[in-house]
């Protein structure tokens, strides 16, 4: 039996109550959903690497890559009942918790990760890291991965009109869906370990991702055009079950927290150049093409999607939108 989300939270507290047997290393389990050559697979390596060394024999830091362990359907779940530490989902995966983090899904909202980087270091950015803390998640760091692009199995993906009636597969985000909607295709929310094959058997058409996660997931040989979009973003926040971060003794949480403040410059800094080598070497491997845009295809793109803006603005709230809006200038 499934319990809901108010139990399992309360489970967790107990677990966090109990703690690990004296002379034991606490062990944190780190569970994400890609695979470990891209920049949040990197930096959960990372984060391993300099948790253990800040603080030796204190801490077990165990990462399971592409969903090993949790999938998207179960880990933030896993993360309330404690079976699981550390997760860093895509900030499109929140909507069960928070309406406030679609800002980020809302499409040309960013043009680029600099800017991204900076709307989230800024006070409205740093206030979303606790938004969910009411519901057992807090926010430790946003983890960038890089701008979506957008691929189908049709040799022609230039113009909103090019996927109208094709099948998209979708994370789990009510903005996607209707972003999908506002250009006529048909949306389906899909746990990220589905994508591959779903494209594959025609269950679905089409995508949209990052370089890095086209390129690792194979996205590229089962897809016939990646239209270079920049729609979009793909960014991560590692969350943490709150009561058990705040039940940690007070070094092993302040050791944990300088790992990851590391671990996030690390990553943060090399998940551009990532994304680019990806693309590279999608064009090297010759299967799929890349369609670049014009200003005019692109234009088309923000117009037919420009509805989706107005329908959340509601949820999100105006400051959070305008905030965002600040950071692009
Ligand atoms: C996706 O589901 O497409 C991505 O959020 C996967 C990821 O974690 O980058």
């Amino acid at each position: 039996m499934r319990l809901p989300l108010v139990f399992a939270a309360a489970a967790a507290t107990l677990i966090a109550i109990s703690g690990p047997a004296v002379g034991q290393p606490i062990v944190v389990k780190f569970s994400h959903v890609v695979a470990e050559g891209t920049p949040k697979g990197k930096a959960a390596l990372k984060f391993k690497e300099l948790a253990e060394k800040k603080l030796p024999g204190k801490v077990d830091v165990q990462v399971f890559p592409s969903s090993q362990l949790f999938g998207d359907a179960k880990e933030l779940e896993a993360l309330l009942l404690g079976d699981v530490q550390l997760i860093a989902p895509s900030l499109s995966k929140f909507d069960r918790f928070t309406k406030k983090l679609q800002v980020y899904d809302l499409p040309f909202m960013f043009p680029s990760t600099e800017v991204l980087d900076k709307f989230q270091q800024g006070p409205k950015g740093q206030e979303l890291l606790t938004v969910m803390r009411s519901k057992g998640l807090l926010g430790l760091a946003y983890w960038h991965n890089g701008m979506k692009q957008m691929s189908s199995d049709k040799p022609q993906l230039k113009r909103p009109e090019d996927i109208k009636g094709l099948k998209y597969r979708i994370q789990a985000s009510d903005v996607l869906e209707a972003q999908f909607r506002a250009v006529g295709a048909n949306p389906q929310k899909m746990a990220f370990s589905e994508v591959y094959q779903a494209l594959q058997t025609g269950v679905v058409d089409g995508q949209e991702n990052t370089w890095s996660n086209i390129y690792s997931q194979k996205f590229f040989e089962v897809q016939a055009t990646i239209a270079e979009t920049n729609h979009g973003v793909i960014d991560y926040m590692v969350v943490t079950n709150a009561k058990w971060w705040d039940g940690l003794p007070p070094d092993i949480r302040k050791g944990l927290a300088e790992a990851m403040a590391e671990a996030t410059a690390y990553g943060n800094g090399l998940a551009g150049e990532l994304n680019t080598a990806a693309r590279q070497k999608i064009v090297d491997a010759g299967k799929a093409k890349i369609q670049t845009l014009d200003k005019a295809d692109l234009a088309a793109w923000q117009k037919a999607m420009a509805p989706v803006w107005t329908k959340f603005e509601p949820g999100i709230g105006k400051d959070l939108i305008e905030a965002a809006q600040q950071a692009a200038m």
